[in-house]
């Protein structure tokens, strides 16, 4: 994102730091994306809303034709709110689990919504609640893993979908329950190597060609999310042109074992959103440590964003671009260590997934300088917590050259609001 094009400053100044900062034009440039991927028959996006629920965004998808991935009762619903039709026919929501928790076998069954099914259990509480309908079954393909091994989405160690040997126990489960399975589905995740993806993908399409036949109900067939997103600098973009021709393959091998047409789905989540947002934050202080037996000093820029804004790099040492704004940008790059003011020593930006420090060049900032953390709009502001009490941060979305503040910053009484004293009996 080209910071000089955006008034971070004059927006601070509205909204206090640290906030977040969506870019409508690249949203819809990757939904435009998207939506030319999967364009034609045979072909569905749905989007993957916990990468991020903001109304601005699914109001976005749903404009450019996507259908929801969903993995709540209230992202359901959120999704309803935003405009997205309810039932199964098409099944434009799906909710996709391994438990129901909460509302969401209630959400499922007011609203016909189809549940994907990732342990057999779920087919019993949906029998015993007196669900009538379709179901999809979420499969552990047996291999695949995400970015790091807290990613894991296929294997054995990984705790999604039903182990790919056993599928039929649960295909029994089904048709006893009288629910038609009419799709299949796995998410695998993108892989540490970009290209991994691609090989994932055919894999995946080669299981399920072979376990299709076994499913007479099968419509279609859902592989997942995981597009890569570029998140370091060298990182190439990859390239959705070759991922159409993975589809279209898949269409016509799927099409072809099950000897009756069978369609491929799609749920990305990151891809849309990542390379949107900024979060911005204010540089407090810069300090440092000095070397000695226990290992070398480092200098840290102390900002007003943490873990609680975003956690990817606490929890899995992720890579975030991060930028100084204003006058002092320019000076030569140094070695800074980037924490923020939570009371864990894991709060700090620049670490790799053994959680170890990983200073990161950046020109020396003065406090009060803005310092942002770029591709910050998957998994950001939804997995943000009110964490020691902090409000959660304030999100703000330019559009045609305006700025709208679309999610105003938690305060003391939004984070107590559920507090009470009722007796129980
Ligand atoms: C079932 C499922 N579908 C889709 C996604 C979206 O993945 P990504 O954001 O990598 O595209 C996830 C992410 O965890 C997922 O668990």
């Amino acid at each position: 994102m080209n910071l000089s094009a955006y008034p971070l400053e004059e927006i601070a100044a509205k909204v206090g730091t640290p906030f977040y900062f969506y870019d409508a034009s690249i949203l819809n440039a990757k939904l435009g994306e998207l939506a030319a991927l999967t364009d034609g028959p045979g072909l569905v996006c749905r989007y993957a809303v916990k990468a991020n629920s903001s109304h601005k965004v699914l109001e976005a998808a749903k404009r450019h034709g996507m259908w929801i991935d969903a993995v709540s009762g209230n992202e359901v619903l959120r999704a309803k709110k935003a405009g997205f039709a309810m039932g199964h026919d098409p099944a434009v929501v799906m909710y996709t689990a391994d438990v129901f928790r909460d509302n969401a076998l209630q959400v499922v069954l007011e609203n016909g919504v189809m549940p994907n099914v990732g342990s057999p259990g779920m087919i019993r509480e949906l029998a015993e609640a007196g669900y009538q309908g379709p179901i999809a079954l979420r499969i552990n393909p047996g291999f695949g893993h995400g970015h790091v091994q807290a990613c894991d989405t296929g294997g054995p160690s990984s705790k999604h979908g039903v182990w790919y040997e056993d599928h039929l126990d649960a295909k029994k489960l089904a048709d006893d329950a009288g629910f038609p399975v009419v799709a299949l589905h796995a998410h695998v995740g993108t892989g540490p190597q970009i290209r991994e993806f691609d090989e994932n993908m055919k894999k995946l399409v080669a299981l399920f060609a072979h376990l299709l036949p076994q499913y007479p109900d099968a419509q279609s067939v859902n592989l997942g999310g995981g597009i890569p997103h570029p998140y370091k600098p060298a990182a190439e973009p990859y390239p959705l042109d070759e991922y159409r021709g993975i589809l279209l393959d898949g269409v016509r091998q799927l099409t072809a074992a099950a000897e009756r047409p069978v369609g491929i789905e799609i749920e990305p989540g990151r891809y849309p959103v990542a390379g949107m947002a900024l979060l911005v934050a204010r540089v407090k202080d810069i300090k440092a440590t000095r070397t000695n037996e226990k290992g070398p000093g480092h200098e840290f820029i102390m900002v007003d964003a943490g873990f609680n804004d975003l956690i990817r790099p606490a929890m899995y040492g992720s890579y975030h671009k991060i930028s100084i704004v204003g006058p002092n940008a320019g000076r030569a790059p140094e070695p800074f260590v980037v924490a923020g003011p939570l009371c864990e020593s894991g709060d700090v930006f620049t670490r790799d997934d053994q959680e170890l420090l990983q200073p990161r060049d950046l020109p020396r900032p003065e406090a009060g300088d803005l310092l942002v953390l770029h591709d910050a709009g998957a998994y950001g502001t939804s997995m943000s917590s009110n964490y020691v009490s902090l409000g959660r941060a304030a999100q703000v979305f330019w559009e045609n050259g305006h700025a709208s503040l679309v999610s105003r910053r938690e305060t003391l009484d939004d984070i107590t609001r559920m507090e009470c004293d009722e007796p129980l009996g």
